[in-house]
């Protein structure tokens, strides 16, 4: 059994505007101790994906299809049960992180409140605790700082504070959603390393949410494509890169700076991301792929399944440009 296992997942958000379809039929499962990068531009539905699992979704939204954390359903949990399973399973984290922390506790009480709540430890032995989560996230001389309030600390690490805030209760599964999309690129680089020892330490299973194909390689190993809320194509990282089988990720490589060849102009994929609320009938990319066939407008593709690989697209793999 997977850890996490979603199954032809649909969110939709009822506006005065219409129905806006964020998610349309995904399905994917994540193992213990693995890691999965979801990659797609802006607005393909990868936080809704992700809120719908946690129940974290806004109001006007609704999920149907399956979730299944260790075998629990996710979509029928009452806010109790979906509290305890995200405190002590599955935690998030997000870009600002100023939407976990409370900007008026001191970083020592916010991270006690929580293993004095979840795991009934006294106040002292709490932030004895918190100190060491602080260690394990590099954050230089823990003790003396931790008594700071979060404005006290940069953006890198207050990014580093919430990570170790959501490692508290050693969740199985962390999803972290474009973690380091506010950082510059030495603290970005920082970050991910970090992710990457949270995974070896403790063996945490993380659910890497990003735009950016870039920071994927060397961390993640399954990526899936995501594009008008569905899946373009997912399989081993190594392999999305060296070998893309769908025009879009193919489009999403080419506007990925490389250290080893010298571009003077990254390739941006023409066009406008879709409007959630007027999908196309066919593959949603169609109007935007350099490769679009006349039934890709028509008809949307199906999902093939190849040892290790899913793709939806009409176009023959090995014509894939
Ligand atoms: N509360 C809401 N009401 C209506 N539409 C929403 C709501 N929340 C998100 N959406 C829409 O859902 C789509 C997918 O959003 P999201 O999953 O956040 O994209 P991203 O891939 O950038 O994370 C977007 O078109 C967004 O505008
Ligand atoms: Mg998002």
């Amino acid at each position: 059994m997977s850890l996490l296992e979603i199954e032809d997942l649909r969110v939709t958000f009822t506006t005065a505007d219409g129905d806006v379809h964020a998610v349309n039929g995904l399905s994917l499962n994540i193992d213990k101790g693995e890691t999965l990068a979801i990659v797609g531009e802006s607005g393909s539905g990868k936080s809704q994906t992700a809120f719908a699992a946690m129940g974290l979704l806004a109001k006007n939204g609704q999920a149907t299809g399956q979730a299944r954390f260790d075998g629990q359903d996710l979509l029928a949990m009452n806010t109790r049960q979906l509290n305890k399973i995200r405190s002590k399973d599955m935690a998030m984290i997000f870009q600002d992180p100023m939407t976990s922390l409370n900007p008026y506790l001191r970083v020592s009480d916010q991270m006690a409140e929580v293993l004095m709540l979840h795991q009934g430890l006294s106040k002292s032995a709490a932030v004895t605790e918190a100190v060491r989560m602080l260690d394990a996230v590099r954050i230089p001389d823990a003790r003396a700082r931790i008594t700071m309030f979060p404005h006290e600390f940069s953006g890198g690490m207050r990014q580093r504070i919430m990570i170790a805030m959501s490692l508290l209760c050693q969740p199985r599964l962390l999803i972290a959603d474009e973690p380091t999309t506010a950082l510059d690129v030495t603290v970005q680089a920082q970050i991910m390393q970090l992710l990457g020892d949270i995974r070896q330490d403790f063996g945490t299973a993380i659910i890497l949410i990003t735009h950016d194909l870039g920071i994927v390689a060397g961390f993640c190993d399954r990526t899936l494509v995501m594009y008008g809320g569905q899946i373009m194509e997912e399989g081993p990282t190594d392999d999305i890169f060296s070998d893309p089988s769908h025009p879009y990720t193919s489009g999403l490589l080419k506007a990925v700076p490389r250290l080893d060849k010298e571009t003077a102009e990254l390739a941006t994929i023409a066009g406008e991301p879709p409007d959630m609320s007027r999908l196309p009938a066919g593959c949603p990319f169609s109007p935007r792929c350099a490769q679009v066939l006349d039934n890709c407008r028509a008809e949307r593709p199906s999902l093939e399944v190849t040892p290790g690989r899913r793709r939806a697209c009409h176009l023959p793999v090995k014509e894939v440009a």
